[in-house]
């Protein structure tokens, strides 16, 4: 349908592949005066204006942005909706912090209306920063997935999410039953799981909060709709590692718990992993898991440094998180940024086309979804933004001075944030204008 039908104009940039696996210049494809074709809500051309251009029938309309750099919509692969209200909790680290602030603040969504209110705020948030895709933990309420899914389906995005499975070893007024988890976990599922771009992800909290019986029966769930996601959390304090080596002495460690109950596979993304060994590594990209690397959550509750090469050196698949409340900004661009002191601090390097992977092409492999998000070849879902240059007055000065677009990725990386995120569009719709 030519009426649908709509072309961007700008410079263009995005990863086509690992810079690990290819080496950084076979990585990623930039047209410095491109056009992308959109239609029907996917993109049907990408290539250089000069050339797309001349075969593009008159009626099209063409937005031009002159000085702003289209990139695909940014993916979160580890998110916590009911922990907006709480980022900047000051003092604690991970087992306190969860204690003192995060529960308390989770609590509230057992109201149906502070959930709608919150996922009203937190999807607006995803969107200022260019986040099209989010893999979302809920609360223990159903409440708070409902509310996450009805206002994500308005939108036509591309969500996962869940409901958290907790059955001990949290206050009484926050926790499920193994039973109740189940059942709760399988109505969202029949009710949301593959409506419109809408995936569900069976959700236990962290092994320390399930008993043996709900992982069982979050194992349960995988096996009867194979298609589903699990998200959790591993490994990202010292404490937490001992508290889980204490509650399941039988176990290997703290992957083995997970692995015993069949948590472990390619739509699994574990948050985290600060302290995987070795072995661990292999387990998981042996399984096809993800990890998502979550920065500035783990510089804020004093966790840890990501090993990303070790990583690499399994090639397994590595995606990035705000980590949202322990994290301290909805924007991966911001989130870049801490990554890169991560990595400087470790001695290593991260480069901004492994920085633009990590947040795009990365975050769609790691969920499997690298033939719908994280690049812009044609036939995927238009889903991406527009970053501006001239965002503050700092950002367009030092711009001024690349000489690159290396250099200016990696500025917009340093000194981005939602500011940066001029326009975000998803299926082709705008849904975020500065
Ligand atoms: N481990 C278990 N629950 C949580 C949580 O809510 N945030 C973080 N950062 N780690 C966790
Ligand atoms: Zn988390």
């Amino acid at each position: 349908m030519p009426l649908t039908r709509k072309a961007y104009r700008a410079a263009i940039l995005h990863s086509i592949a690992d810079p690990a696996e290819v080496g950084i210049e076979a990585s990623y494809e930039y047209f410095e005066d491109g056009l992308l074709v959109v239609e029907d809500g996917r993109i049907s051309a990408l290539g250089h204006a000069s050339e797309l251009l001349a075969k593009l029938p008159a009626q099209v309309q063409i937005e031009h942005y002159p000085d702003a750099l289209i990139t695909p919509g940014f993916i979160d692969t580890h998110i916590h909706l009911p922990q907006t209200g709480m980022v900047g909790a000051y003092g604690e680290q991970l087992l306190d912090w969860l204690n003192t602030y995060t529960f308390p603040c989770e609590s509230q969504f057992a109201d149906q209306a502070h959930a709608d209110k919150v996922a009203d705020i937190f999807i607006k948030e995803l969107l200022r920063n260019g986040t099209t895709t989010a893999l979302v933990f809920g609360s223990v309420h159903p409440q708070s997935v409902n509310a996450f899914f009805a206002a994500a389906e308005k939108l036509d995005l591309r969500m996962i999410a869940g409901k958290v499975m907790m059955d001990r070893n949290a206050p009484d007024y926050l926790t499920d039953t193994a039973k109740s988890s189940y059942q709760d976990s399988k109505a969202l599922i029949e009710r949301w799981h593959g409506k419109g771009r809408l995936h569900y992800a069976v959700t236990p909290r962290f092994a320390p909060t399930s008993t043996p019986e709900q992982l069982t029966l979050a194992g349960q769930l995988l096996t009867e709709y194979p298609d589903l996601y699990m998200q959790t959390h591993i490994s990202e304090n010292l404490q937490e590692i001992e508290w889980v080596k204490a509650l399941f002495p039988e176990r290997k460690g703290y992957l083995d718990v997970y692995d015993h109950y069949q948590l472990l596979g390619e739509r699994s993304v574990f948050a985290h992993g600060v302290h995987l060994c070795d072995d661990e590594c292999a387990r998981l990209a042996q399984t096809g898991s993800a990890v998502a690397f979550c920065p500035t959550s783990n510089l804020f509750l004093g966790s840890g440094l990501f090993n990303l090469p070790m990583a690499e050196k399994h090639k397994l698949n590595v995606g990035l998180g705000t980590d949202i409340g322990a994290g301290t900004s909805f924007s991966l661009l911001n989130t870049l940024n801490e990554a890169y002191k991560v990595m400087q601090l470790q001695g290593a390097r991260l480069s901004p086309f492994k920085s633009l992977y990590l947040a795009t092409l990365g975050g769609a492999r790691a969920l499997r979804l690298e033939d719908k998000i994280g690049t812009l070849h044609p036939g995927t879902d238009a889903d991406f933004v527009v970053l501006d240059y001239h965002a503050t007055p700092l950002l367009s000065y030092r711009l001024k001075q690349a000489n690159d677009i290396a250099e200016t990725l990696f500025v917009l990386m340093t000194l981005g944030d939602d500011r940066t995120v001029l326009q975000t569009y998803a299926a082709g719709q705008p849904v975020h204008q500065r």
